[in-house]
């Protein structure tokens, strides 16, 4: 049965191909496995007869096995009409096919195809004049054997070289499109890379990082859920959303923990086709497909990254997948360094503390009196506007200002008495001390100037160094107006603690002379409720000693 050419799909031509027999004007028929006859091209006349009578096709299936096996052969049908198979894309075989597999044929006249009976009988069947009919094939028409062979020849060259250009187009298309794939990612992770410093602040990284993931992957929203880990401070159970979501911060935090509890055990992410199937309340309406992707550090869940539907309407590719799978690899480094961060700072802190429990401990009256300076010192360094990084630094600066009385001798620090003019000339030492201690320790240099200069006066009558005014540091005016605060507040051995209002007083009276006198009016307007539970805790933490 010939059918029009446009009737089914010609899988095996390709459009290369099927533009260069074109060109050549020759017959070529496509044949489906079911034995429907396609023209590449609109027929002639004699073609059209030819092809569509049932005498040439049954001819065809006759020798179809031969047709199948002889590629490139010229095969004689009939007396003058040769059949050239060309070589095929793609074969396949059904059983129920009447010919088993597609096949490509050029069909090609003999000068005997005037003598054909088959020629004749068609006409016949058409009740057409033979004479006539044969009348009207040209000579310029017909080939003879060498030629047909040549022809097929170069046929079989054309196809085979129109699939490899296809082939190699092909190929091209998947390079350029990995190519393509790879630089976003690329492009991606080197963005995050230069972002990942533990000096970036932790949720502004995140945030950042899961927008520039919602623009490369196309999801209409990503949310990222962390879990509740104290070492991850601010970020512990926090959830980070970008796009277009429809559902509350709050809700989206239980949706986040059942969806850490489907992920599979072996970290990988998970492409979800149909939402529904999670069997999680209210994830359906949130959107039908979904990409889950584990955070994870050395086999310990961080959190999870979730978001929905390609805003394309799309399939979530491995390729998507495998993108935030990357992304989300930085973002557990940058979390497992978050948290080695807070590690090191703890230990610091603590090895802090404990240093200047020595050194405070060395006086039963100056206990806790390092902690309380900082406390104090960080409060008036909030009060006075200054930026939460250098806040923290003359907290740290507080704790350790009297480091250097580890160089004074015991027994003038406990001196019960009023001390001699050499004694107190020793304890005077204690700031440089603490200066030459800190010296060396890159960390600490910062904190140089808070300890060095603790004792100086606004008026330029401390030491060690008598800096008048805003020459001495900032930070040790910070910390000697807290160091004077708890050194009248607290019992001493010659005299009893001041009361507040006193102390308060005394810091009035002594601004412009020993304190500076802003940090004076700041200090005289601080809350001291943390300094007050600071007091009790180590008042009770001497009553567990005395027991
Ligand atoms: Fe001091």
């Amino acid at each position: 049965m010939i059918v029009p050419v446009d009737h089914f799909d010609q899988p095996m031509v390709s459009p290369r191909l099927r533009a260069r027999l074109g060109r050549l004007g020759l017959c070529v028929l496509s044949v489906t496995p079911d034995g429907r006859i396609a023209p590449l091209d609109p027929l002639d006349g004699i073609n059209q007869l030819i092809v569509s009578s049932a005498i040439f096709n049954d001819a065809l299936q006759e020798h179809h096995e031969r047709l199948v096996q002889g590629v490139g052969q010229v095969i004689e049908l009939w007396p003058g009409l040769w059949i050239i198979p060309l070589p095929l894309n793609q074969r396949r075989r059904r059983s129920e096919d009447r010919f088993g597999q597609p096949l490509l044929l050029a069909v090609v006249w003999g000068p005997k195809i005037t003598e054909a009976p088959q020629l004749r009988a068609i006409c016949g069947q058409n009740q057409l004049d033979y004479s006539a009919f044969v009348a009207r094939i040209e000579p310029a028409q017909l080939v003879d054997r060498d030629e047909a062979h040549r022809l097929a020849s170069m046929l079989v060259w054309m196809q085979e070289d129109a699939v490899e250009i296809d082939r190699r187009l092909s190929e091209l298309q998947t390079m350029s499109q990995e190519l393509s794939e790879s630089y976003e990612e690329l492009s991606l992770l080197y963005k995050l890379s230069t972002n990942m410093t533990i000096n970036q602040v932790p949720a502004a990284f995140l945030l950042d990082a899961c927008d520039e993931l919602l623009q490369v992957v196309g999801l209409k929203w990503f949310a990222l859920q962390l879990i509740d880990e104290p070492r991850l401070e601010d970020l512990a159970g926090e959830v980070f959303c970008v796009g277009t979501i429809d559902c509350e911060k709050s809700l989206l935090k239980p949706l986040g923990r059942q969806l850490i509890e489907k992920l599979p055990s072996d970290g990988a992410p998970m492409v979800v086709d149909d939402t529904a199937s999670l069997d999680i309340p209210m994830l359906a309406d949130l959107s039908k497909t979904m990409l889950l992707v584990p955070l994870r550090h050395e086999d310990q869940p961080l959190g999870i990254l979730y978001g929905g539907d390609k805003l394309d309407g799309t399939h979530i590719s491995s390729i998507d997948s495998k993108l935030c799978d990357s992304l989300t690899n930085s973002m557990s480094i940058f979390l497992s360094n978050v948290m080695l961060y807070d590690d090191m700072q703890a230990m610091f802190l603590g090895t802090l503390h404990a240093l200047t429990s020595a050194i405070d401990a060395k006086d039963s009256y100056t206990h806790g009196h390092s902690e309380r300076v900082a406390l104090l010192s960080r409060l008036l360094a909030e009060g006075s506007g200054l930026k939460g990084d250098l806040v923290e630094r003359i907290y740290i600066a507080g704790l350790i200002h009297d480091v250097g009385k580890i160089g004074v001798p015991e027994a003038v620090l406990t001196n019960p008495g009023r001390l001699t003019k050499e004694e107190f000339d020793q304890i005077k030492l204690h700031p440089e001390i603490g200066a030459v201690i800190l010296k060396d320790i890159r960390q600490m240099q910062d904190l140089i100037p808070g300890v060095l200069h603790h004792h100086e006066r606004w008026d330029g009558g401390g030491y060690p160094h008598s800096l008048k005014g805003e020459d001495i540091p900032l930070m040790g005016r910070v910390i000697g107006l807290a160091d004077a605060f708890d050194a009248m507040s607290s019992n001493r051995t010659y005299r009893q603690a001041m009361g507040l209002d006193d102390v308060l007083e005394e810091i009035t009276a002594c601004s412009g002379t020993q304190f500076d006198p802003d940090l004076a009016e700041v200090f005289l307007k601080l809350n001291f409720d943390s300094l007050y539970a600071l007091i009790e805790k180590h008042q009770d933490t001497a009553k567990r000693r005395s027991a």
